[in-house]
């Protein structure tokens, strides 16, 4: 074996449970392939710097998607519109530092690859030789094919996201439910059916009903991915600040809340204030003489 062949580890799919299995290297593409054929279903989540990606990590999540969501959730906008290239790529290398075994996806933000799948080749090569990411994600069934088929073709694990797209947001005025009634549900196939033959290995379904999402997975070889589209696909992703309850305000239907850091984080603000006020903090064991 020379230094560049693949490992035995590297070369094998892994049989073991996706969640905390094989530690010695990435998940990988054929990892999920392989859970897919065994009916094992797994958790995404999204992660937008080191340090919670690798809580993430360390806790057996098998993918991160470094999601264009860092827009709203991260960063302070109000869409994933304004994200770029540069801001992407950044976050993701954060979150490449902090892991050790997940798959790192990272999004191709909004006009990063909607031009021409030169534009998808030019930016998801960044994506990968900058921040070291294992796979890009892009939104589109049927209209994001060739370029998904071009970036395959090149050696870029693609992962799809059709249904409720949100970059789209102001071509859509806002977050509606997809693939209700009999065309919308024949486009949503088409559109599975499309990404699959172009060569995604994965396709996210977002806010779908879940009797369309289960018939996609049905349908489909290659692995779903589900935010609001019910328990009928392979995987589940959520955005890490909804679930962990960071997110301010209401949070959309589908989400649910694993822990409320919120309120922990804020009343441990609120519980610092009051110390330093009441000179209990810094205590003699805080205290350098
Ligand atoms: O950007 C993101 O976080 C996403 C998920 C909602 C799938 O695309």
């Amino acid at each position: 074996m020379n230094a560049s062949s693949p490992s035995p580890a590297q070369n094998q799919a892994s049989t073991a449970t996706l969640y905390g299995g094989v530690t010695s290297r990435r998940v990988t593409v054929r990892d999920l392939a392989a859970a897919k054929q065994r009916g094992e279903k797994w958790s995404m989540l999204t992660a937008y710097d080191a340090l919670t990606a690798g809580v993430f990590d360390e806790a057996g999540t098998p993918v991160l998607l470094v999601g264009d969501s860092a827009g709203n959730c991260h960063l302070g906008y109000e869409t994933t519109v304004p994200v770029t290239m540069d801001q992407m790529v950044m976050l993701s290398a954060a979150v490449v530092r902090g892991t050790k075994r997940a798959m790192i996806v990272a999004d191709l933000p909004f006009g990063s690859y909607q031009e021409s799948p030169a534009q998808a080749m030019h930016n998801a090569a960044r994506l990968m030789k900058e921040a070291g990411v294992g796979a890009v994600k892009l939104e589109g069934g049927e209209r994001s094919a060739r370029s998904i088929e071009l970036l395959v073709e090149a050696g870029v694990p693609v992962m799809a996201h059709i249904g409720l797209t949100p970059q789209s947001v102001h071509a859509l005025g806002g977050y509606p439910v997809q693939g209700r009634g009999d065309e919308a549900a024949h486009q949503l196939l088409r559109d599975a059916k499309a990404v699959q033959q172009a060569g995604a290995f994965a396709v996210v379904l977002e806010a779908v009903p879940a009797e369309l999402a289960a018939q996609v997975t049905e349908q489909l070889a290659i692995p779903t991915v589900g935010i609001g589209a019910g328990v009928g696909t392979d995987a589940q992703v959520l955005v890490w600040t909804d679930f962990a309850g960071m997110t301010a305000g209401r949070v959309p239907k589908f989400v649910k809340q694993y822990a409320n850091l919120r309120a922990v984080l804020g009343e441990a603000a609120r519980e610092f204030a009051e110390d330093v006020r009441s000179g209990a903090f810094p205590a003699p064991e805080h205290t350098f003489h």
